[in-house]
């Protein structure tokens, strides 16, 4: 727990006001990162900590200036950095036109199904299309990937790359890849991947796809029951704020995928849901579902998208990657 909680080499005993007793008791409330602190109201932090309303504000609003919490920005500056962009095609026209053109930069794309409904085959692809050049539809970049589970096989990216008529070993050595090996080692390499890619800016293929597959494998396996429910969400949101940094410094697309957990209680539409909840639901800003259908085909649905139509692909998985 020490390191995650000093992520960013600030930790909730840097803040003013902050002391080992009141540092204590705000972890026992579950205020265990500064992000956390930032975010809250005074009452509540005064009520955690036994702290004056007075005191608590002051390390709110300290706290909000260490995280870069509540900074505004102009429209135009928004728009300026809006105008830069990408589309990451995923190699089906269906699916491209589904994303509306590809997979954007700026922003986490989440692709949520069950077991071998095609999540890291897509994720494969694009470790590998980002690497083409604009008029192929990619990027001109390189690729992390955070691999949670062992599923990262380089004899896949040779034959999707052979299927592009690319070497093989060229693309091999720009996907860069480190396995996760608990959900705070995961968060940590986020922070590996920013130094990775303030590395590799100056180069011929800076970084420009994040991969996190998968996003909430750990996270499921390490917080289990009600009770520690909180505070797994509490991490995952903090990695996700990590993730969308990450993306928008860098104009580089995330891609995280996810699996669903089965409710038995869902009587209408179907009975699974992504993990995670609705933070992931909120910070994700395109959700795709992934499914299984007749001979071999794979349908994808966009699911809340902030200016897309909802709608559905169908594309498939061949052994040169992904086709129409
Ligand atoms: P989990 O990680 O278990 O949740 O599943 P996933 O959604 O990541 O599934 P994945 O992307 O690993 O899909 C596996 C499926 O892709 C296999 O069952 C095959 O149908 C297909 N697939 C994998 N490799 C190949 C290949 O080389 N050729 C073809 N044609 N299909 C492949
Ligand atoms: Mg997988």
């Amino acid at each position: 727990m020490e390191e995650l909680e000093e992520i960013d080499g600030f930790s909730i005993e840097d803040l003013p006001g902050v002391g080992p007793a009141t540092a204590e008791k705000l972890r026992e409330a579950g205020f265990s990162s500064v992000e956390a602190v930032a975010v809250a109201s005074p009452s509540e932090l005064s009520n955690a900590a036994d702290l004056g309303e007075a005191t608590a504000s002051k390390i709110i609003i300290a706290a909000r200036q260490a995280a870069d919490i509540g900074g505004f920005e102009t429209g135009d500056v928004i728009l300026e950095r809006r105008r830069h962009v990408g589309k990451l095609k995923t190699g089906s026209g269906a699916f491209d036109e589904l994303l509306g053109g590809g997979m954007e930069s700026q922003s986490i794309t989440e692709l949520y199904g069950e077991f071998g409904s095609g999540k890291t085959q897509v994720a494969h692809q694009l470790a590998v299309n980002v690497q083409l050049g604009n008029e192929r539809g990619g990027l001109d970049g390189s690729c992390i990937l955070i691999d949670t589970e062992n599923t990262f096989r380089p004899e896949r990216i040779s034959q999707i790359a052979g299927g592009l008529g690319l070497d093989p070993e060229d693309v091999l050595r720009n996907i860069h890849v480190a396995r996760a090996h608990n959900s705070n080692h995961q968060i940590l390499l986020v922070e590996a991947a920013s130094e990775l890619s303030e590395q590799l800016k100056a180069t011929e293929l800076p970084v420009k796809l994040l991969i996190v597959d998968s996003l909430t494998a750990h996270f499921r396996a390490e917080y289990v029951g009600r009770g520690t429910l909180a505070d797994r969400q509490q991490k995952l949101n903090k990695h996700l704020h990590d993730l969308m940094r990450f993306g928008t410094l860098n104009n580089a697309v995330v891609l995280v995928t996810n699996q669903v957990q089965s409710k038995p209680d869902a009587f209408f539409g179907d009975p699974t849901r992504p993990i995670g909840g609705h933070i992931l639901g909120h910070t994700a800003t395109f959700r795709l579902y992934l499914r299984k259908s007749k001979g071999g085909k794979r349908i994808a649905r966009l699911v809340d998208s902030p200016n897309l139509a909802e709608g559905e692909a169908i594309f498939s998985v061949e052994s040169e990657g992904i086709r129409d």
